[in-house]
């Protein structure tokens, strides 16, 4: 089976795990989360970094920290991993769906004006797939009607919006370091904000809301959203991988573009879209399968299936799943996620591999 994604996991983060069992800081406190939070800030060119338990919690640390609540309503795509509508649901505040851009998959900025009523508070924009959203459309609303942006960068790290990193365009940004991410620390997370306090009310809130200069003295009503030392230790080593781990799924991009190129060509199926603007990570190399390819997504997978090929349908938009089901229509959403697949995408996946998925697409045909 070509597997749809896999961590590459080396010496340098098995040194890193080593090291920090061997100093007996294996919970929340050690010398690799400071590293991390650091190293990944700055990587993103934002000052401050606050690692989490996991990229949901990330999410809901973010709304928390910035006073979202119930009776609030917080602006997302629909088409989106569930945990960017249940972080909001946490909070008590209600998730307002906005539909897709049609040529870049991502929350459709000129849809989002036609959503936000007096009780609009954030908007966050999701870098689906690994390509970033327009956030010069996206921050000129939000300033216009005074809301926050939260990034929500859990499948971004490293993609570029006009030569910028996603994640340096908002209140807080978050990641996810879950095992089939950019760069992984198995389960984590990160917020990054270029705001002082908001950093500080963060670390407070993931720390169960511990006063920082009074040991179990608690002001609020915070959570225990800590990342351990062994999981920042792997987050040090793969960080000095990242630029790698970007530049391996750009070149299996190019090699997706070349081989299915010819398909895309007679209107069969729609490569991964990359805007001018933008520099996309293809977290995973996606296609849509277009009706006139002759057989639909679904079958279209099997059949992939059955060649030993993993594949990934695109997310189901929020709006059509049962805890958050609505009536309205978001046309381009559901025909994506009706067409899309994801093919594998893993930075360990060679050349060939990739010229014999070609091959097997071509095939189906
Ligand atoms: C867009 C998006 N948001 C949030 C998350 C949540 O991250 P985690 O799985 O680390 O909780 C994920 C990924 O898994 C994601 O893809």
């Amino acid at each position: 089976m070509i597997p749809i994604a896999e961590p590459l996991l080396e010496e340098e983060e098995l040194n890193n795990v080593i090291e920090a069992v061997k100093s007996g800081w294996i919970s929340s406190k050690g010398k690799f989360i400071p590293e991390f939070e650091e190293q990944f800030a700055r990587y993103c060119g934002v000052k401050y970094g606050v690692t989490t338990s996991n990229g949901t919690v990330a999410l809901h640390l973010a709304l928390a920290t910035l006073g979202i609540k119930e009776g609030d309503e917080v602006i997302i795509p629909t088409l989106t991993f569930i945990a960017t509508a249940n972080a909001v649901r946490y909070t008590g505040a209600k998730p307002v769906f906005v539909d897709s851009h049609p040529d870049y998959w991502c929350i459709d900025p000129e849809k989002i004006e036609g959503a936000i009523t007096p009780k609009t508070r954030a908007i966050i924009p999701v870098h689906l797939y690994g390509h970033p959203c327009d956030m010069e459309a996206i921050t000129a609303v939000a300033k216009k009607h005074n809301l926050y942006v939260i990034e929500d960068a859990a499948e971004a790290h490293g993609a570029e919006y006009q030569g910028r990193k996603t994640g340096s365009f908002s209140n807080i940004a978050c990641f996810s370091f879950y095992g089939n991410k950019i760069i992984t620390t198995g389960e984590g997370g990160m917020c990054l904000t270029d705001d002082e306090k908001v950093a500080e009310r963060m670390r407070i809130l993931r720390d169960h809301g511990m006063n920082p200069d009074k040991r179990y003295w608690h002001d609020i009503t915070g959570f225990n959203y800590r990342m351990t030392n062994m999981q920042a230790a792997i987050g040090v080593a793969q960080l000095e991988k990242i630029d790698r781990a970007v530049t391996r799924k750009r070149e299996r991009a190019d090699w997706y573009k070349e081989g299915l190129g010819d398909l895309e060509q007679k209107g069969l199926i729609r490569l991964h879209p990359e805007m001018p603007w933008a520099k996309c990570v293809y977290w995973m190399y996606s296609v849509l399968v277009e009706d006139s390819f002759g057989m639909d997504r679904d079958e279209f997978m099997k059949k992939l299936a059955e060649r030993e090929i993993e594949t990934r349908p695109l997310f189901y938009p929020v709006h059509i799943m049962p805890p958050y089901k609505v009536t309205d229509r978001f046309p381009v959403a559901e025909e994506l996620s009706r067409k899309g697949v994801s093919l594998p995408t893993g930075i360990t996946l060679v050349k060939k591999d990739v010229e014999t998925i070609a091959g097997a697409i071509k095939e189906l045909r």
